[in-house]
């Protein structure tokens, strides 16, 4: 599934960032993929271990864990760290698949991936090209959403980034290991939570909510791992 989660930082929040970003140090985006991904990518990052980068990270986990939208779709259990990569000058990140394990930098720990996350930090019209395209089994979608929004896509798709023929595209992207592992759970889940929000919302709560609240519950505890 894949799922627009708006306005996750405010008009302010990305501002500021933004202003920090445009400060920082960045070096070549290929330090953290393997040999698959370095041959077709091409952009610019701030250093996995830098203290600013992992500031700003946690800021965005901090703000993210309080979204509902974002908690409902994905379930988090554990995150990498958020990472924030930059692509001008006609810098693209071609057609590949990210690995599904991962190494939280400066640890031990390692977390499956099952959903990747691009939070944009530029608003559309600020750049050309820079369109995430991502591939499932219902085709292929483009996204490219203002300067705030998420984008959550199952980490077992194929994707890739435009080259960004004029201006900066800068975002962030991270990756969760979500208690629910797989997708088509994961989906039935968000939905059946969904649908139960907007019946609560339309009836109040009756018997039939908190018999629904408890499949769903139910449902978790039979799929998740934690
Ligand atoms: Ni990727």
């Amino acid at each position: 599934m894949m799922l627009h989660v708006p306005e996750v930082l405010t008009r302010e929040e990305v501002r500021a960032l933004r202003a920090a970003l445009d400060e920082a140090d960045w070096v070549d985006g290929r330090a953290t993929v393997g040999e698959q991904g370095a041959r077709v990518k091409q952009n610019r990052q701030i250093p996995e271990l830098s203290p600013a980068g992992r500031q700003w990270g946690e800021q965005i986990l901090k703000v993210l864990l309080k979204n509902p939208l974002f908690f409902s779709a994905a379930l988090p259990f554990r995150f990498v760290p958020p990472l924030f990569n930059r692509y001008e000058g006609g810098e693209h990140y071609g057609l590949h698949v990210d690995g599904s394990i991962r190494n939280v930098p400066g640890t031990h720990f390692q977390l499956r991936t099952d959903l990747s996350c691009t939070l944009f930090l530029s608003d559309p019209q600020d750049y050309d090209g820079g369109e995430l395209e991502v591939v499932d089994t219902y085709g292929s979608h483009e996204v490219k959403l203002p300067a705030g929004d998420l984008i959550l896509y199952p980490s077992s798709s194929l994707h890739q980034v435009h080259p960004v023929t004029r201006g900066a595209r800068v975002c962030s992207f991270f990756w969760v290991q979500s208690m629910v592992r797989d997708d088509g759970r994961r989906s039935m889940l968000y939905e059946l939570d969904q649908s139960l929000q907007r019946l609560r919302h339309r009836l109040g709560e009756t018997e039939e909510t908190v018999a629904l609240t408890g499949h769903y519950h139910n449902l978790l505890r039979m799929w998740s791992e934690v």
